[in-house]
């Protein structure tokens, strides 16, 4: 007996091969059975006709660490039919740290207050995962900001030979625990003053564990080759693939540069892995940044610390209501998030139509006024970009958000419907799916998603999250699995 008999539907299995009718039955959390037609008795059966099936689609990039604990059903996740997340980005992750009273380091703030930072190891971060039950799947990196907070006094300094050593084992005992790797975000102001030679020599333990180096690079604007290069050179001198968190040309001086940039990425990955995650929007969004200001592009205030009745207005319209310079308010405004709407869109399609691209929402889960990919970006690449827009097919679009992303990040048995898989599916609307998330309106559920499997517990239900949590802790897969091979 099936718990569950899906029938009918136009099945995308993730590998990039086009559609096929097929009937898919579940049990045990598992996809027991793909047939063209199946009449094994099931306790619950899904007409699908009409309906796209795909495996869940996997989050490669998200600062989803702490509400997978705190807030765990994660709904704007399960209403775009995402069923796992890669959290720990950006050199940002809520283990190994405890903060105290004291102010939480940029951009660890992005996760939350100093509440949110009690767990003294990956393992005890982990342990809370599946204490909590959140609705999707979670893995995760261990941030190379977060290993700073815990072992330095002070930021604007390269790591001692003492504090990389201790930093190496709590690097050691999260990869123990499973995690996926070690992340970076070296354009951020806590972490460029760590020379690449810091960030090689804390790499050091990945390649044994099977694990990964993945970066925010030092800059994403004009001196984006040479931290192209610099990722490449970690990624070679520890024996290890290398993911590019979010890839841009990022200010209006490096609009156009897009081809050339990912020309770089090609050349290089002739000789090491490279891969690349992408979310589709022209604007960016993290911590106020002074580096980043200027008049060339809007810049939007989601939230302030010292002025909070700031939030939810232009940094222009509040400088000139200060009567000074955008830089001075800024600075005034800071600790802050911000919207940075500093793409070039030809750039963005271009970037998420390379084929080792997979799709990253990047979104701020603890942001009052979120960017809007939080809630959108997956139905808008369905939508907009491959119904709208035709940039790929739509088993393209699948691919680069399910089993491209599962093989990237070496998580075993998902990302493809294939028998024996574990139960993370979707059922969606080709020609309705479309994000509802707007800039002036950020959090709206997408529409167009009928039901999501996550290890074979119904998470959505005709459109409508239930209140099952199926979701656990991923743990990076042994080495030399059989999975590397198929
Ligand atoms: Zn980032
Ligand atoms: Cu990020």
């Amino acid at each position: 007996m099936l718990d569950t008999l899906i029938r009918n539907a136009r099945l995308i299995d993730g590998s990039g091969a086009e559609s096929r009718h097929a009937d898919v039955g579940l049990k045990d959390g598992h996809i027991t059975v793909i047939a063209e037609s199946c009449d094994q008795p099931a306790r619950e059966q899904i007409d699908a006709t009409g309906l796209v099936l795909a495996p869940g689609f996997i989050d490669a990039h998200t600062h989803d660490d702490m509400v997978a604990i705190d807030r765990p059903a994660m709904t704007p996740k399960i209403t775009q039919g995402v069923t796992t997340v890669i959290a720990g980005n950006c050199g940002i992750s809520a283990a190994p740290l405890i903060v105290g009273d004291g102010p939480v380091p940029d951009p660890l703030n992005l996760l939350g207050g100093p509440e949110r930072f009690r767990f003294a190891t990956f393992s005890a971060w982990s342990e809370a995962v599946d204490a909590a039950g959140p609705a999707c799947n979670i893995a995760a990196f261990i941030g190379h900001t977060a290993l700073r907070a815990a072992q330095m006094d002070r930021f604007d300094r390269a790591a001692r030979d003492d504090e990389i050593t201790a930093m190496t084992a709590q690097l050691r005992e999260a990869l123990d625990h499973g995690a996926l790797g070690l992340s970076t975000g070296l354009a951020y102001p806590n972490a460029i003053h760590a020379p690449t030679e810091e960030i090689i020599a804390l790499a050091q333990p990945l390649a044994a564990a099977g694990a990964l180096y993945c970066t925010h690079l030092r800059t994403e604007a004009d001196g984006i080759r040479d931290a192209l290069d610099e990722a490449f050179r970690i990624g070679r001198e520890a024996g290890v693939p290398v993911l590019v968190s979010h890839l841009k040309c990022a200010g209006v001086a490096n609009w156009g540069r897009s081809a050339e940039v990912l020309e770089a990425v090609d050349a290089a990955s002739e000789s090491q892995a490279i891969g690349c995650d992408c979310y589709p929007y022209a604007a960016s969004s993290t911590t106020l940044d002074l580096k980043q200001v200027t008049d060339r592009f809007d810049i939007f205030i989601t939230w302030s610390e010292p002025h909070p009745d700031k939030a939810g207005r232009m940094l222009k319209d509040i400088a000139a209501n200060w009567e000074t310079d955008l830089l001075t308010a800024a600075a005034r405004l800071r600790p802050a998030g911000a919207v940075y709407h500093g793409m070039h869109i030809p750039d963005v399609e271009r970037i998420l139509s390379h084929p080792g691209v997979v799709i990253g929402s990047d979104g701020l889960p603890e942001d009052p006024r979120p960017h809007p990919r939080l809630w959108g970006a997956f139905p808008r690449v369905l939508g907009y970009f491959t119904r709208e827009r035709k940039l790929f097919s739509l088993s393209t679009a699948v691919r680069k958000m399910t089993g491209l992303t599962a093989d990237r990040f070496r998580l075993k048995d998902r990302g493809y419907v294939r028998e024996g898989y574990y139960a993370d599916l979707v059922l969606f609307d080709a020609e309705q799916i479309a994000d509802a998330a707007t800039f002036a309106d950020p959090i709206q559920p997408a529409r167009g998603i009928h039901t999501v499997w996550v290890n074979g517990q119904m998470a959505l239900k005709d459109g409508k999250p239930t209140t099952s949590r199926a979701g656990r802790f991923l743990p990076r897969q042994p080495k030399d699995s059989d999975h590397e091979r198929r």
